[in-house]
C-alpha cells in the first residue's frame, strides 16, 4: 500500500487552469483556448502530477490510495507555475544612473555608443567575484519565485572574456542546483563587442567561435546560444556566423532580433531554425513570415519597450493572427528591463500588446516552456508533468493582469513542495 501513496492532494481549487492541449506550441486561436475547471484538484507523487481535473474526477482516480498531505486551496485560482523564458539574471551592478539620461531624451543605443549601457554592466560584472554575483542573482531569483515563476532561462553575456563568461555560467549552474527555481542556461557571449575589441568585431566573432563556444560546450554550461543582432552590436552576417558555429556544436539557437531597428534578424531566425526570436519590436512582415514558416517562437518583451519608452511595441496581435506562437518574458536585466515581475509583464501584454488574459497566460506557461525546450515536463498541469503550480489570491484569470503592480501570489509549489507560503 505504501508504494501507492499520494504525497500531496491540493483540493478546493476555485478555478483550475491546466493549459492542457496540444503537444506543439499554441498558435492563433489555440492561444485563447484556456478552459477553467471549477472546484478542481491536483494529486502529486514524487513531485509529478498523477491526477488533475475536477475534485470528483481526481478523487475517483486516486481511489483508496493513502494521502500524506492535503492542502486546501480555499477556492482560489490555480495555474501552472509561470515560466520566464528570457532573462539576463546573473550580472554585477545596476544602472539607475541611466534613468536621468533617458529622461533627458538619450536613447538606449546612444547610451550604449557612449560606453554606457551593456558595457557598464560588463565592467561591473568583470569586477564582481563569483560569490557576489551569486548573492545578487539569488536575490532576484527569490523575487521571481515570490511572483510565481518556477522556471527561468538565464543568459550570460556581461563577461565577454572566456573566464568572465564561464564565471557567469557557473553561477547559473550553482543557482540551478541550490534554488527551487529551475534554470535553463544560455551562452550569450555575443551580447556586445567589448571595449578592448572596439573596431575589431570580426576578431571578437572569431574568439567566440574558436574559443568560447567550444569551451562552454566542453564544460556543459549552456544549452542555448543567443546573439544580439542589432545596429552597432552584431550584424546579420556576424550573427549568422556565430549561430552556425553554435549549431554545429549542438547548441539550441536564440536571437535578440529587430529590437530597435528592422535589421532582418527575424528572417535570420527563420533561416537558422532558431527555437525562438526575442524582442521583434521592429520586425518586418517578411521577417515574421520567415519565422512562421520555420516554426520559430516569438518571445515578446513588453516590459522592455515600456521601460525604453518606445513608441511601438511588438506586434503581438499580428503575430497571433499570422499563426506564430507567442511567449512573453521579463527580459530581466539591469538596463532595458530592470524588473523580475512576470505579473507586470502579463499586464503589459494585455495593455500594450493587446493580448487577452487567456493569450497572456498561454504565453507565460506552455508557450514559454516550448521557447526553452522544456514543454515535455513543464508548462501545463497534466499527469506525468512536474507539479509546478501557483495559487493566486484571485477568483479568475482576468483579475491578474487587471489589478496591476502588486503581487497576487498566495503560494507556490515546485515539484509538489510548497516553496512560497
Ligand atoms: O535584451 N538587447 C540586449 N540585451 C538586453 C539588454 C541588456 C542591457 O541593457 O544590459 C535586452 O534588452
Ligand atoms: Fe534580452
Amino acid at each position: 500500500m505504501e508504494n501507492n501513496r499520494i504525497d500531496l492532494l491540493i483540493h478546493n481549487i476555485g478555478t483550475l487552469i491546466t493549459m492542457q492541449g496540444t503537444q506543439e506550441p499554441r498558435r492563433g486561436g489555440e492561444m485563447s483556448e484556456v478552459a477553467a475547471v471549477r472546484r478542481g484538484a491536483v494529486a502529486v507523487r514524487d513531485g509529478i502530477i498523477v491526477a488533475v481535473g475536477s475534485e470528483e474526477e481526481v478523487l475517483a482516480q486516486i481511489g483508496e490510495r493513502p494521502v500524506t498531505h492535503k492542502h486546501d486551496a480555499e477556492g482560489k485560482l490555480v495555474t501552472p507555475g509561470l515560466i520566464d523564458p528570457h532573462t539576463h539574471l546573473v550580472h554585477g551592478g545596476s544602472r539607475e544612473n541611466e534613468l536621468a539620461l533617458k529622461l533627458k531624451g538619450a536613447s538606449y543605443l546612444e547610451i550604449l555608443a557612449q560606453g554606457g549601457g551593456i558595457l557598464s554592466t560588463v565592467r561591473s560584472t568583470r569586477q564582481a567575484s563569483e560569490e557576489e554575483l551569486y548573492v545578487k542573482a539569488k536575490r532576484s531569483l527569490d523575487t521571481m519565485l515570490s511572483y510565481g515563476v518556477t522556471t527561468a532561462e538565464a543568459k550570460s553575456g556581461y563577461g565577454l572574456t572566456l573566464e568572465d563568461e564561464l564565471k557567469q555560467l557557473r553561477v547559473t549552474r550553482k543557482l540551478n542546483q541550490d534554488h527551487p527555481v529551475d534554470l535553463v542556461s544560455t551562452f550569450m557571449g555575443a551580447h556586445m563587442v567589448p571595449e578592448e575589441y572596439k573596431g575589431r568585431s570580426q576578431e571578437f566573432v572569431q574568439l567566440l567561435i574558436e574559443e568560447m563556444l567550444p569551451e562552454v560546450k566542453r564544460q556543459g554550461l549552456a544549452e542555448f546560444c543567443d546573439v544580439f543582432c542589432e545596429h552597432g552590436v552584431f550584424s546579420v552576417e556576424e550573427s549568422e556566423q556565430i549561430l552556425l558555429a553554435a549549431k554545429a556544436l549542438g547548441f539550441g539557437l536564440k536571437i535578440h532580433a529587430d529590437e530597435i531597428e528592422p535589421m532582418g534578424g527575424a528572417q535570420l531566425a527563420g533561416k537558422m531554425g532558431c527555437i525562438s526570436a526575442e524582442h521583434l519590436i521592429a520586425a518586418s512582415d517578411e521577417g515574421l513570415e520567415a519565422m512562421q514558416r520555420a516554426g520559430v517562437i516569438a518571445v515578446c518583451l513588453p516590459a522592455t519597450s515600456f521601460n525604453l519608452r518606445l513608441k511601438h511595441h511588438a506586434r503581438a496581435r499580428t503575430m497571433i493572427e499570422m499563426g506564430l506562437p507567442v511567449a512573453l518574458s521579463t527580459d530581466y536585466n539591469p538596463g532595458s528591463s530592470p524588473t523580475e515581475s512576470m505579473q507586470l509583464v502579463m499586464t503589459l501584454g494585455c495593455l500594450n500588446l493587446g493580448m487577452t488574459p487567456e493569450e497572456v497566460l498561454t504565453a507565460v506557461t506552455i508557450n514559454a516552456a516550448h521557447a526553452i525546450g522544456k514543454a515535455d515536463t513543464i508548462g501545463s498541469l497534466e499527469a506525468g508533468k512536474q507539479a509546478d503550480l501557483v495559487i493566486f489570491n484571485a477568483e479568475n484569470l482576468a483579475y491578474l493582469p487587471y489589478h496591476f503592480g502588486i503581487n497576487h501570489v498566495h503560494s507556490v509549489f515546485k515539484q509538489g513542495k510548497m516553496v512560497v507560503s
